[in-house]
This record gives C-alpha cells, structure tokens and sequence, in this order.
C-alpha cells in the first residue's frame, strides 16, 4: 500500500497524551486499510522554548514542509506569556506553509450532550470554512504615541482579492462535494466593515457564478451568532474571515458538546496541511489521564480524509462515533468514565473491527 510521513507535534500539556491516543487509531486505521505511516516526532512547544529559547526555526520549517501531513497536539504552557507560542509557533506555521483554509466542522454526534434545548445531531452539521492567513491575523498596524494618555492602537485586516477568492472557491468546492444541503453562506458584516466585506462579497457573488448548484446566503457575523444557536439546522457550510471564523467556531464547538470533540484543518491544497484538536493544552489535567481524545481521533480522520484515505477515515469517525454512544459517559473531561488511553484502545477497537 502507499506510505505517508507523518509530522507529529505533540506539543505542551495534555496534546502528547491525545496525540498517543490519535496516533493509536491512525495505526489501527492503516493497518486496517492497507497503508503506512511514517511518523517523525518534533519537540516543538513551551517546554522546548523554555530549554533553548526557541521557537520555531527555518531548518524545522523546511523538515515540516516536507511531510504528507502535520498531526499537532495543543499549543501553550503556562509559564510563557500569551502570544508568544501563539504567534510564533501555531500562527507561523499556518502562515508560512500557506494553509489558507481553516476547516472546522460543526458536528453534534448522537450521545453527546448540546446545551441548545431541543436539538439534535440532524439540526447540528455544519462546517466553517476560516480564512486562515489573513485578516486580522496579518498583524498590520501599530502604535501611535505609546503609553501616552493620547495613545492609539491601530489593528488592520488585511483582505487580498487573491487571498479572499481562493478562500471562497474552496468552500464552493467543499460545499459541493460534502453533498448535503448544497447551501453556502457567507459570514461578514457588510453594514460596517465597508471595504473588507465589500472585497468579500463581490468576490462571493464572482465565483458563485461558476457554482450554479450551490445555493447561497449572506448573513453579519452577529446574526450568525444568534442562528448558530436558534437554528443551527439553517446552516450547511459557512464561509467567513480569519477573526470570524475564530469566534464563531468556538460557539460551534460548544454547541457540538465542547472541546473534547471539535477538531479541525488548517489546510493548503498544495503544500501540507496540519490537523489538531481545538482545545487548548489544559495545563493542570496534565498526565491525569482524564482529558478526552476523541477531538484528537476525529483530527486524525481529518487527516486521512485529506490524504485520500477516505475509507479509512469513515472508519474512524464512526468508531469514535460508536465509543461515545456505547462507552463514553460523557465527553467532557473527567467525566468520561474512562481514561484518556482506555478511550484510544476502545476506539482503535472498534475500527480493526470494521
Ligand atoms: C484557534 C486558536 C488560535 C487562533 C490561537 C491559539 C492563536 O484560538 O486555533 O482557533 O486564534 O487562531
Ligand atoms: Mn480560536
């Protein structure tokens, strides 16, 4: 069978022992379907920052580029400042291996708790498409007269029709292809954000035109907020900027049962690509054992998902589906009712069955 190398950042906290568990069901699912996979571990995160006083360098970024795929742990340690991981590990590698899409789906598995009353996993089955490169994120502004009472901080978002169009026709793409209601929104706020949203739309309506059989809708990010949680049923795929996409896809997260599910891609369709768990590295669980896996098992199916590996991902998102309905007390940490690793081998359990 074919063989892909597998860059793994296990990273700061609890990622190492999610990743162990992700890494479990990947050798499951490869042994299952046929296939290898090569994986080379980087000590990359808070404690390699503390011991050497870097963070990330050009010789690891060149090794990186050079996988089939990136499976990344959680980013943060409680004795380094925020922002400097952030923006210089988790942000830089998204930047500098161009992954212009963040691809997080919304997804409410049956057996999982939802605090939206009366909603189930048919009214919860969305994907958010994140711009992932630009926006607010570029890191464009600064300061004027600092520390003076007449301060000014000045924040810009940074749209490039370039980067805006390749955004949207991947989710035109995507919407397609994932074959449910054919319906894309876009997620702006075109009432105030004149001249970002306005690049925006028209590229909206631009490339629309070569997607005939997709429908579409544009709603401001607030009123997203609001149906997000009234009717999440409305949604197929939303496609939406960097700063957006980053809020509303933690409401998503939360409404699709919290952290210890939600998983997402940072994408590039041409270079490599890089698949976490979008919880944080919850520093004081460390070690207990007691922190969920699952969210780190679906980004392992992410993963062979873009690899090509379809089957195989089915495979493990049904397996982790059947874990968390038949074994799984509940998703949320410490109150599984089992460990983080007795989780991982059901999991992998259940796909060598498959
Ligand atoms: C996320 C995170 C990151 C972001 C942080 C850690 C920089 O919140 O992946 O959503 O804002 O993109
Ligand atoms: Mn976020």
């Amino acid at each position: 069978g074919k063989s892909y190398n597998i860059a793994v950042i296990p990273g700061d906290g609890t990622g190492p022992e999610v990743v162990a568990e992700g890494v479990k069901v990947l050798n499951a699912a490869a042994a299952r379907f046929g296939f290898n996979l090569d994986y080379t571990d980087y000590s990359l995160g808070g404690e390699h920052y503390k011991a050497t006083g870097e963070i990330l360098n050009d010789d690891t970024i060149d090794r990186l580029k050079k996988a089939d795929a990136i499976f990344l742990g959680a980013i943060g340690h409680p004795d380094v400042k925020p922002g400097i991981l952030e923006k210089g590990l988790l942000l830089k590698l998204r930047f500098t291996c161009d992954q212009y899409i963040n691809l997080r789906p919304v997804r409410l598995y049956e057996g999982v708790y939802t605090p939206l009353k009366d909603k189930t996993p048919a009214d919860i089955d969305f994907t958010v498409v994140r711009e992932n490169t630009e926006g607010l994120y570029a890191g464009a502004g600064g300061f004027l007269k600092y520390g003076t009472p007449d301060e000014v901080a000045i924040q810009e978002s940074i749209n490039t029709r370039k980067g805006v169009e390749r955004c949207i026709r991947f989710a035109f793409e995507y919407t397609r292809n994932r074959n449910k209601r054919k319906k894309l929104t876009l997620c702006g706020k075109t009432n105030v954000l004149t001249f970002a949203f306005d690049l925006w739309e028209r590229t909206f309506h631009d490339v629309a035109k070569e997607y005939p059989d997709i429908e579409t809708d544009y709603a401001h990010v607030d009123a997203i907020c609001m149906w997000m949680v009234k009717n999440p049923e409305w949604f197929d795929v939303i496609v939406t900027d960097n700063m957006f996409g980053d809020i509303i896809t933690d409401l998503g997260a939360m409404i699709q049962g919290g952290m210890g599910v939600a998983a997402g891609g940072n994408i590039n369709p041409e270079g490599v690509s890089m698949f976490e768990p979008i919880g944080g590295s919850a520093p004081k669980y460390t070690g207990l054992g007691v922190i969920n896996p699952i969210a780190a098992i679906m980004a392992g199916s992410l993963m062979l998902e873009h690899l090509g590996e379809s089957a195989a991902a089915d495979a493990i998102e049904q397996a982790a589906m059947t874990a968390i309905k038949k074994d799984l007390k509940s998703v949320e940490a410490r109150k599984m009712g089992m460990s983080t690793a007795e989780v991982g081998a059901r999991v992998a359990a259940y796909v060598a069955q498959s």
